[in-house]
């Protein structure tokens, strides 16, 4: 009810989130994640459905239920974030990354569970490259206004910015501190072609709000 008394800052937009960490697999039962809930990533899609829009998450695992009016697409690796973001970006108006993206999937991940063969015996794992989804979508001709999320564990504020540049996008939000992860509040860094302005230790979804703001303010320019 009180989302019907708020001004629908995102009325009538289309918004594309990733949320959530990937899950690499190493074999069939087992395989390579990250500490990310996905709680961030939810609170905006609710936000976001909040202020007007029509909202598609895509989802790494996580234990959280869809935000209500949400449409949730669930996957697992970053391969299958990045093709289901890419296959729909045509059609939205902002895309927002989230997702904790593994860098890496494991080349010679197993068909088959390995097996512990002897004591000295270990698996060898060997390493390729995850596509940049961000990176990707900020690289199309008709690219959305995108917005990046960046969990540094040191020099915030120097790195938050060359990232923005480097990723070449017009909005970058940075985690203060890499312990964010799992936890109900955060506190935020907003990097743009200005500077950078922060947004104080608040409950994610108060960030959520005051965030879906921000981008519904930039967007329009
Ligand atoms: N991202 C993505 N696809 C990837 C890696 C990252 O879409 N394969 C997105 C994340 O969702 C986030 C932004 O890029 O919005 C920054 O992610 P981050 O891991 O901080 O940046 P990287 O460029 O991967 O650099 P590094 O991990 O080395 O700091
Ligand atoms: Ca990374």
């Amino acid at each position: 009810l009180e989302a019907a008394f708020q001004s629908k800052t995102l009325a009538g937009k289309r918004v594309l989130i990733t949320a959530g960490p990937t899950f690499e697999p190493i074999d069939p039962v087992r395989g390579i994640t990250n500490l990310s809930s996905g709680k961030m990533g939810y609170a905006i899609a609710q936000a976001a459905w909040e202020a007007g829009a029509h909202v598609t998450l895509v989802s790494g695992p996580t234990a959280l239920d869809a935000p209500y009016g949400v449409q949730r697409q669930q996957v697992q690796t970053a391969q299958q974030m990045h093709d289901a973001v890419m296959a729909q970006v045509n059609t939205q108006d902002i895309f927002i990354a989230v997702a904790a993206v593994a860098d890496w999937r494991v080349a010679n991940a197993s068909v088959q569970k390995i097996k512990k063969t002897s004591d000295s015996d270990t698996p060898q794992l060997q390493f390729a490259q995850n596509p940049d989804i961000l990176a990707s979508v900020a690289a199309l001709a008709k690219a959305p206004y995108c917005v990046g999320f960046a969990a540094e564990s040191e020099n915030l504020l120097e790195y938050g910015a060359a990232k923005r540049i480097k990723k070449n996008i017009p909005l970058l939000v940075g985690n203060i501190g890499h312990q964010t992860f799992g936890k109900d509040e955060n506190e935020l860094v907003l990097f743009d072609a200005k500077g950078h302005q922060a947004l104080p230790k608040a409950d994610k979804q108060s960030l959520a709000k005051q965030l879906v703001d921000e981008i519904a303010k930039r967007s329009k320019c």
